[in-house]
């Protein structure tokens, strides 16, 4: 009586089985070929984890660590032993606040950020060689555009372009910025992490190892803070430990090759008369200082760009 039930079942069974199958096999089919057009017209697009994935040659992975920590959140803060005493050598004036006091602070105040990927980024510094690139557009075009302390756009547009939505920042050198651009704040030292949460609370910091506004109009949810780790990384991987620390610019170059699929490098680098000064000022500023030895970081960036990292614009010919 059971197997009497079976048998018709069975038949339904097998159709069912069989459609399917049918159905499978057309629906595999499909999307296989939706999956290998996807990768062919475009390895970039689609892929939200490229960074990660980056081609280079034995130099290139002799020195980037995809897993290294690359900002600040409320899980991540605990320096290593190596870290910590890297970074509380770079503050020159002496400080006795307790960083896992202070960094305590920091996220109940700001959102974890999610290191967003870019697909394409202009990394823009600050170099006199902008005038007369007429990049504006072309750094316009790109996804990110990252801008490094004061490099204004207001009447640079046609060389600089005029969208901001990365802006790397630290009290000596902070400006207003508008509510969608992401502050992407690089604490040199304690007192930094200080001011940051001064600036948006209390206000009452306006003093490091020089005056600084107390405050700054940014907004709040897009705050970014560039992990000490990261830092003390880009030093001994990417300068091999040359110069007290990397200069904002070096280390935003780097923090790029982590975050965007596409770098593309603007403002780096003396203008074609060998001069270095920055576009929105004359002033010369040398090439290798006390603090940053910009020559290394300047032939490490034109490697980059020979090994097809990333694309170097020089601004002349
Ligand atoms: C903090 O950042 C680390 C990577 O540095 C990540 O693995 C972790 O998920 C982040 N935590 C939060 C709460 O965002
Ligand atoms: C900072 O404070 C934590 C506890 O909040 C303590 O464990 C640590 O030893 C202190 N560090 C220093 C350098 O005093
Ligand atoms: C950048 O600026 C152009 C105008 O110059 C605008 O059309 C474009 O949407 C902007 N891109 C972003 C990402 O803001
Ligand atoms: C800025 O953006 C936030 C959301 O990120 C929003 O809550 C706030 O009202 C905006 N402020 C202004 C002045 O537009
Ligand atoms: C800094 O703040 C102190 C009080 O906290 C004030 O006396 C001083 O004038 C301020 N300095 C500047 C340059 O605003
Ligand atoms: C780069 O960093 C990784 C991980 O921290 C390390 O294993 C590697 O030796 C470093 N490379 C250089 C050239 O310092
Ligand atoms: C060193 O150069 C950096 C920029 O490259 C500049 O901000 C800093 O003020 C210079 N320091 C000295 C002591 O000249």
């Amino acid at each position: 009586m059971v197997l009497n039930k079976l048998k018709p079942r069975r038949h339904r069974y097998a159709i069912l089985l069989l459609s399917c199958t049918i159905l499978m096999c057309v629906y595999f089919e499909n999307s296989w070929k939706l999956l290998t057009q996807k990768y062919h017209v475009s390895e970039h697009i689609a892929c939200v984890a490229c960074a990660p994935k980056r081609k280079g040659t034995e130099w290139f992975f002799a020195r980037y660590a995809p897993t290294v920590h690359l900002l600040l959140n409320s899980s991540n803060s605990m320096l290593s032993k190596d870290v910590s005493s890297w970074w509380t050598r770079l503050q020159k004036v002496k400080r006795n606040a307790n960083y896992t006091t202070v960094v305590r602070n920091l996220f109940p105040l700001f959102p974890d950020q999610d290191p967003n990927r870019c697909r394409t980024c202009a990394v823009v510094g600050n170099s006199g060689n902008l005038l007369g690139s007429r990049y504006g557009p072309l750094i316009d075009s790109k996804d990110c555009v990252m801008r490094i302390n004061k490099g204004p756009t207001e009447g640079f547009e046609e060389d600089v372009g005029s969208n901001t939505t990365h802006r790397i920042l630290y009290p000596e050198s902070v400006m207003d910025l508008d509510n969608s651009t992401h502050l992407v704040f690089f604490p040199f030292k304690i007192l930094d992490i200080e001011w940051l949460i001064s600036a948006f609370t209390t206000k009452d910091i306006n003093e490091t190892y020089m005056n600084v506004p107390s405050t700054i109009n940014a907004n709040k949810d897009k705050v970014m803070i560039l992990h000490p780790e990261f830092m003390k990384y880009v030093h001994k991987n990417w300068t091999q430990f040359h110069g007290r620390y990397p200069s904002s610019g070096f280390l935003t170059v780097i923090f790029a090759l982590h975050i965007c699929d596409e770098v593309h490098v603007f403002g780096f680098g003396a203008t074609k008369d060998g001069n270095w000064h920055h576009y929105f000022d004359k002033t010369l500023t040398p090439v290798a200082n006390e603090s940053h030895s910009g020559d290394i970081e300047y032939e490490t960036i034109i490697r980059l760009h020979r090994e097809k990292n990333l694309l170097m614009y020089k601004g002349w010919t």
